[in-house]
C-alpha cells in the first residue's frame, strides 16, 4: 500500500494550472448561474424559475453545500497532490464531506420533485448518486489509510463536482446552436458527469500502467 511519503510529489506548475482553471470555471458559474438565487428574487430566478421557485429554500440548501465543495475541492487536492500542511488538508476534507453532503441531500430532493421530465431528473439523479458514491469511496480509502485509492476517489469526486459546470456549459453552449432548452437540459444532465469520468479514467489508469513499467 501507498505511504503519504513514499508517493513521488508531481511538479506543481501543470497542476496548479489545471486546479486554476477548475477554480476560475468555477467561479464564473457561480457568479452566473448561483449568485442571482441567493436574492430570493423571483424575477432572477432564470429559465427554470417558476419550477424552481416554490423549492427556494431546498434549493438554498443545495447551493450552499454544492458552493463548499466547489471551493474547498481544488484547495484540497493542491494540499494533497503537494502533501503540504496536513492539518489544514484533513480539517478542509471534512468541510468537503459536508459540503457534498448537504449538497447531495438538495440534489436528491430537487431531482425527485423536478417537474421536468423523467430523462432530466434521472440523470440528475444519477449524478447525486455519483456524487455520493465517489465521496464515499474517498472516505473509507482514507479511513482504511489507502492513500492512493483516496487520491483517485478525490479526483474522481472533485470532477463530479465540477459536473455543475459542465451541465450549463453544455447545455447553453447546445441552445446556441438551436437545441430546444428541454432537450439540451436532458442531454447535460446525464453528458456533464458521465462523460468527464468517462474521460478522466484513462488519465487514472495511464499513470499506474506507466508507474508498473
Ligand atoms: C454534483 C452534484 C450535483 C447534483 C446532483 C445537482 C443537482 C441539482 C438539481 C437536481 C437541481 C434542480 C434542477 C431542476 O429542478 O430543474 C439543481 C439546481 C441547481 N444547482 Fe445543483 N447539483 C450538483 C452540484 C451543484 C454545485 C456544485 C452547485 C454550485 C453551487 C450547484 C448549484 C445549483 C444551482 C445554482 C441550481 C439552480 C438551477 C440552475 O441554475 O440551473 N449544483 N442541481
Amino acid at each position: 500500500m501507498a505511504t503519504i511519503a513514499s508517493r513521488a510529489v508531481p511538479r506543481r506548475w501543470p497542476l496548479l494550472g489545471m486546479l486554476g482553471v477548475a477554480l476560475a470555471a468555477g467561479l464564473l458559474f457561480w457568479v452566473i448561474a448561483a449568485l442571482p438565487y441567493l436574492s430570493l428574487d423571483p424575477d432572477h430566478f432564470g429559465l427554470g424559475g417558476p419550477a424552481l421557485w416554490p423549492r427556494r429554500y431546498q434549493l438554498l440548501v443545495h447551493i450552499a453545500g454544492g458552493t463548499l465543495a466547489l471551493f474547498v475541492g481544488p484547495v484540497q487536492l493542491w494540499l494533497g497532490e503537494t502533501r503540504s500542511k496536513l492539518a489544514w488538508h484533513r480539517a478542509l476534507g471534512n468541510v468537503y464531506l459536508v459540503g457534498v453532503a448537504v449538497g447531495a441531500a438538495g440534489a436528491y430532493y430537487l431531482a425527485l420533485s423536478t417537474p421536468s421530465g423523467w430523462l432530466y431528473a434521472s440523470g440528475l439523479f444519477g449524478l447525486a448518486v455519483a456524487w455520493t458514491v465517489t465521496t464515499g469511496m474517498a472516505y473509507l480509502a482514507i479511513r482504511a489509510r489507502a492513500i492512493e485509492q483516496h487520491r483517485e476517489w478525490m479526483i474522481r469526486s472533485f470532477v463530479v463536482t465540477l459536473a455543475f459546470v459542465v451541465f450549463r456549459a453544455v447545455a447553453v453552449g447546445l441552445g446556441t446552436v438551436g437545441v430546444g432548452f428541454a432537450e439540451a437540459a436532458s442531454f447535460a444532465a446525464w453528458a456533464c458527469w458521465a462523460v468527464p469520468l468517462l474521460l478522466l479514467e484513462p488519465c487514472l489508469q495511464w499513470r499506474k500502467l506507466r508507474a508498473t513499467r
